[in-house]
């Protein structure tokens, strides 16, 4: 399924750090530690590197990613901050926070990362080493936890070898990640902040800074962390395992052999690539759904690798909505 990789270790050291970030620069996946755990990372602004992230991990499903930068400065223009995500990026970054806010535009960062949203999650590591390899990779980096999808999260690299020896680039050699939690999300989108995940910064202390509490989670206002209910759902209907098309409907394709007739016609990919699909799946569809289309054709998607999640994603954006 996840194409074969020889995993390099790199050692902590200058030319190991160097090297984490060409890897990252090249598309490459390395799994490197962070204060709370380490994570696997690629290329946010890359779509086919993200890509590489899922099918490392065997996940069957798209959730948005964090983008992991190495200064608050940075991170903060990659987002739209209100007061509170101000207050406390500037109370806590670096270290075991995630912001979730709406994008900033032209960040770049690529759909497969957001999982289609409009927001982002982003986070200013703490831990030295993950700062040094985010520098040099020079740009917004992508990252999970490191381990395959449905097994606990790894706090050495000896965990990371054990899950994904053979599917990523190279674990950087770090030493256990001292929180051993994943961090704490909080959704700054205009209203009141809300705790998404409760983490490696306790709540307390983020209450203390934004003078009071955080919200609970809900499925109507954002996102719980893993659950899908908000997910980008386009206006269109979504038709699936569409083998012809009609004239009112637009067509998002897959593979060399695509029916005539569409309005509108993308492909996922035309040599029939899954992770080339995958990378283009959250664009596509808003694309098509932007040419107004009042159906969105999808033709057959194979169930094999990244399949899986792709197909999660098209059957969620086509069941029925309330
Ligand atoms: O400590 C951590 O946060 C670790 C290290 C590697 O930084 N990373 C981590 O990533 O735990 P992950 O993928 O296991 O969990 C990220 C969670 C997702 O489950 C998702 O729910 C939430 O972050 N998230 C990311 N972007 C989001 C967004 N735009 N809206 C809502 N939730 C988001
Ligand atoms: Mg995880």
């Amino acid at each position: 399924m996840s194409p074969r990789r020889a995993t390099r270790r790199l050692a902590a050291d200058l030319h190991g750090l160097a090297e984490a970030g060409r890897l990252l620069r090249e598309g490459g996946l390395v799994a490197f530690p962070t204060e709370t755990v380490y994570g696997l990372g690629a290329d946010a602004t890359d779509g086919r590197a993200v890509a590489g992230i899922y099918e490392a991990k065997g996940r069957p499903s798209f959730n948005p990613l964090i983008a992991h930068v190495a200064e608050p400065d940075e991170a903060r223009g990659l987002g739209q901050f209100d007061a509170a995500a101000d207050a406390l990026s500037r109370a806590f970054w670096p270290g075991p926070l995630t912001l979730v806010v709406p994008m900033a535009a032209g960040a770049g960062i690529s759909d497969l990362a957001r999982a289609g949203l409009d927001t982002i999650g982003l986070r200013v590591p703490s831990h030295a080493l993950a700062r040094t390899i985010l520098k040099a990779a020079g740009r917004p980096v992508a990252a999970p936890s490191a381990n395959r999808s449905g097994h606990v999260s790894p706090t050495t690299a000896a965990h990371v070898l054990a899950d994904l020896d053979g599917r990523i680039d190279a674990v950087v050699e770090g030493g256990a990640a001292d929180v051993g939690v994943e961090s704490t999300i909080i959704a700054c989108l205009g209203g009141d902040p809300v705790l998404l995940r409760p983490g490696g910064l306790a709540r307390e202390a983020a209450e203390a800074v934004i003078g009071r509490p955080l919200a609970a989670s809900s499925s109507e206002t954002t996102i719980a962390p893993g659950m899908l209910a908000s997910h980008y759902a386009p206006n269109a209907a979504i038709r699936l395992d569409a083998r012809d098309v009609a004239a009112n409907e637009a067509l998002l394709a897959f593979g060399p052999d695509v029916p005539a007739g569409a309005a509108t016609v993308l492909n996922l990919s035309p040599s029939g690539d899954l992770s080339e699909a995958a990378a283009n799946l959250f664009g596509h569809l808003r694309a098509l759904d932007a040419s107004g289309a009042a159906r969105i054709a999808v033709m057959p998607i194979p169930k094999r690798g990244l399949g899986e999640a792709i197909r999660d994603r098209l059957a969620r954006a086509a069941a029925p909505r309330g």
